[in-house]
């Protein structure tokens, strides 16, 4: 049985999709779900599922990162993960966290990458008139938002749509496609998944 680690910062979607997808028939389980914010809803999501939670808050260490990382891999190595998910996790990760958790940490990204790394993706599909915009899940190197890309979902840019509509409509995607990247990412099949 794989055992996943998800790293959440906020309200944790992701996270609740991943976790419901290993229910049941599934080679892997969630082992434990950290946050760098003690607030974050995804915790209280977790700990509502019985997942067991971590948080180390990244305030204290004021722009310290590996201070902040080391402290953040306490909780982390202690669930002995054999995967790491980064699920709306909104902190930057130096080459120090990355390289130790190279070609097992995954993330996903709302852009259709190369496209738009960084922050703001929908805002910036719109301005430049895309027709298609979606979500991608990617392993984690210690460039931000590139490494091999495991999947991706795509979505029509509809008139009228603004930067909440079109999040909206990439995030339902996100759900479908990061559990099914997971499902074959954890079985060694490294197959890109297209939706
Ligand atoms: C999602 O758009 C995800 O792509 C981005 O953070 C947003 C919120 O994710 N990384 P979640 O609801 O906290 O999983």
């Amino acid at each position: 049985m794989k055992r996943v680690a998800i790293l959440v910062s906020g309200g944790g979607s992701n996270m609740v999709a991943l976790a419901r997808s290993m229910e049941g028939d599934h080679p892997a389980r969630p082992v434990l779900v950290l946050s760098n914010d003690p607030a974050a809803k995804g915790l209280e999501r977790a700990a509502a599922m019985g997942i067991p939670v971590a948080a180390v808050d990244h305030r204290p260490f004021k722009g310290d990162r590996a201070a902040f990382e080391a402290a953040l891999m306490e909780p982390l190595l202690a669930a002995e993960p054999d995967v790491i998910c980064l699920a709306g996790f909104m902190r930057i990760l130096t080459p120090g966290f990355t390289g130790r958790f190279a070609g097992r940490m995954l993330n996903i990204h709302p852009s259709l990458l190369p496209k738009y790394p960084g922050l703001h993706t929908h805002q910036r599909a719109l301005d430049a008139g895309d027709t298609e915009a979606g979500c991608t899940v990617h392993e984690v190197t210690e460039v931000l938002d590139d490494g091999p890309i495991l999947g991706q979902a795509r979505v029509p840019v509809l008139p009228g749509d603004d930067a909440d509509t079109l999040a909206a409509r990439v995030l339902v995607q996100e759900h479908v496609l990061y559990p099914a990247v997971l499902r074959r990412y954890v079985s060694g099949d490294r197959t890109p998944v297209s939706l």
